[in-house]
């Protein structure tokens, strides 16, 4: 396996009021020093996205966020991005999708969501740019998000099978990850999310940098035979999300986490007791473009 090279240094340094604390070699900034409930100033707002695009993974500690602040927080980046029909938000804030363990009584349910590698809304003609989510309410250990990046993976990658996933382009379907986890869509909700194709190796579109598009939502190689690609893509993500590109964030009270959907994998890692202990985030979507 060839390693990824480190392209920026660990040390914490202060811009635009803020400091940066990068939390791996591979991905991952804390962001010091500022109250999210507060709107950001035009130069503390232009650090955090140059973070953003350097680092892909930011986290905010100790911050308390209700939902509507949460939803001012997300749309000082751009627009905010609605949920499939099923995961629609609450009534009070339909852009605030609730991912949690607990039934409507409050009770834990044992069932942890999203535990797949996956990019979200990747069945979208224009998949999520960000993701923000943070906690309310932690189990005691465990419940981590893991952190894949795509362009350490592709990066890593001989010239010779980077050449031949040039031009590839893979279909994503809501309705076929669905049903690998047993659950049937119905007509309703496949003609809300149809099947839509992106390239295998992105780009960036701010960044420019080439990076593997994946996860669950990735159906087959268009073109190709549906088994077989599958076994490709298959083969792929597994060298995609080895431990070499993977970095993990173990939460605590008060994070909030935002994160760059076009180059990063995530998944929820249910290590803790989801029959005990409640977990329940508060996530919020950034609209992105269409792929190139
Ligand atoms: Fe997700």
């Amino acid at each position: 396996m060839l390693q990824h090279k480190s392209r920026y240094k660990t040390n914490t340094f202060i811009t635009g009021g803020i400091k940066i604390l990068p939390l791996s070699k591979l991905m991952g900034a804390e962001v010091i020093g500022v109250d999210l409930r507060k709107p950001l100033n035009k130069t503390t707002k232009a650090c955090i996205y140059e973070a953003f695009l350097k680092y892909q993974l930011l986290v905010f500690r100790n911050q308390d966020l209700n939902k509507s602040e949460q939803v001012s927080f997300t749309e000082q980046f751009g627009t905010l991005e609605r949920h499939t029909l099923t995961n629609k938000g609450q009534s009070d804030s339909p852009f605030v999708h609730i991912v949690t363990n607990l039934d409507e009584h409050g009770h834990p349910t044992g069932k942890v969501k999203s535990t797949l590698w996956h990019s979200d809304k990747s069945f979208r003609e224009a998949p999520s740019m960000a993701t923000l989510l943070h906690a309310k309410c932690l189990p005691p250990n465990g419940g981590d998000t893991c952190f894949a990046n795509m362009y350490a993976a592709y990066e890593a990658l001989p010239d010779e099978t980077q050449n031949e996933l040039k031009d590839k382009k893979v279909v994503h379907s809501w309705e076929l990850s669905r049903e690998n986890i047993g659950r049937k869509l119905s007509q309703k909700e496949i003609d809300d999310a149809p099947p839509m194709t992106h390239p295998l190796v992105r780009e960036h579109p701010e960044t420019r940098r080439k990076c593997l598009f994946l996860g669950m939502h990735a159906s087959h190689i268009e073109g190709q035979n549906i088994l077989k690609s599958r076994l490709k893509i298959e083969a792929l993500e597994k060298h995609a999300t080895n431990e070499n590109f993977i970095f993990r964030h173990r939460w605590r009270d008060g994070d909030l986490l935002m994160w760059d959907n076009r180059c990063l994998l995530h998944r929820a890692d249910p290590n803790f007791d989801a029959t005990q202990h409640p977990r329940v985030m508060h996530r919020t979507c950034l609209r992105g473009t269409p792929t190139i």
